[in-house]
């Protein structure tokens, strides 16, 4: 593998461990802790963490896409094996659904949480929760495909 390869590989890597790891953290840990609040404590929380977790996503998500594009041409393109294919198919549905969560569904909490209209705000928190629960399982699903594409 060559240094640029060697380096997109290394962007690659960190920006799943970043999105990954954050889903895992805001799903399992996070979400639990805060279950017993009020909602006039608990969404006005969520909206300073999503505000803060999705600049982080959106980050990662370039450069996944930036160093998956370039680890591709280096694969051989359209010659590449099935799994990176899927790979990069079930990546840009994972992309796509966190464009949904960070473009329509935030600006849903964030205007409950202006209004103070928390039966909104609920909803919109419930859906951003049904959202990462699949983006998780797409997402070691994909780092399940990333593994047999080594072929061992
Ligand atoms: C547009 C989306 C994506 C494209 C085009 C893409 C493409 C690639 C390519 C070409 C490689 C190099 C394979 C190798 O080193 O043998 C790679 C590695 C990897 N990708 Fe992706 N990827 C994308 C999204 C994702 C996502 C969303 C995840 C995880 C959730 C992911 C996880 C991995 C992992 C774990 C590796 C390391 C595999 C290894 O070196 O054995 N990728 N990706």
């Amino acid at each position: 593998m060559n240094k640029a390869a060697e380096i997109a590989l290394f962007l690659h890597l960190l920006g799943v461990a970043i999105w990954i790891g954050g889903m895992v953290f805001a799903h399992f840990c996070l979400r639990p802790a805060l279950e017993d609040l009020s909602p006039q404590l608990r969404l006005p929380l969520w909206e300073s963490v999503f505000g803060r977790f999705f600049n982080w996503v959106g980050v990662s998500v370039l450069a996944i896409l930036l160093s998956g594009a370039l680890l591709m041409v280096y694969f051989g393109g359209s010659h590449a094996n099935w799994q990176l294919h899927t790979m990069m198919g079930l990546g840009i549905l994972m992309m796509l659904i966190f464009g949904h969560l960070r473009f329509a569904v935030f600006p849903r909490i964030r205007r409950a949480v202006q209004a103070q209209n928390w039966p909104n705000g609920a909803r919109a928190v419930g859906t951003v929760r049904r959202l990462v629960v699949i983006n998780l399982v797409l997402g070691v699903v994909t780092i399940g495909v990333a593994v047999l594409s080594r072929g061992f």
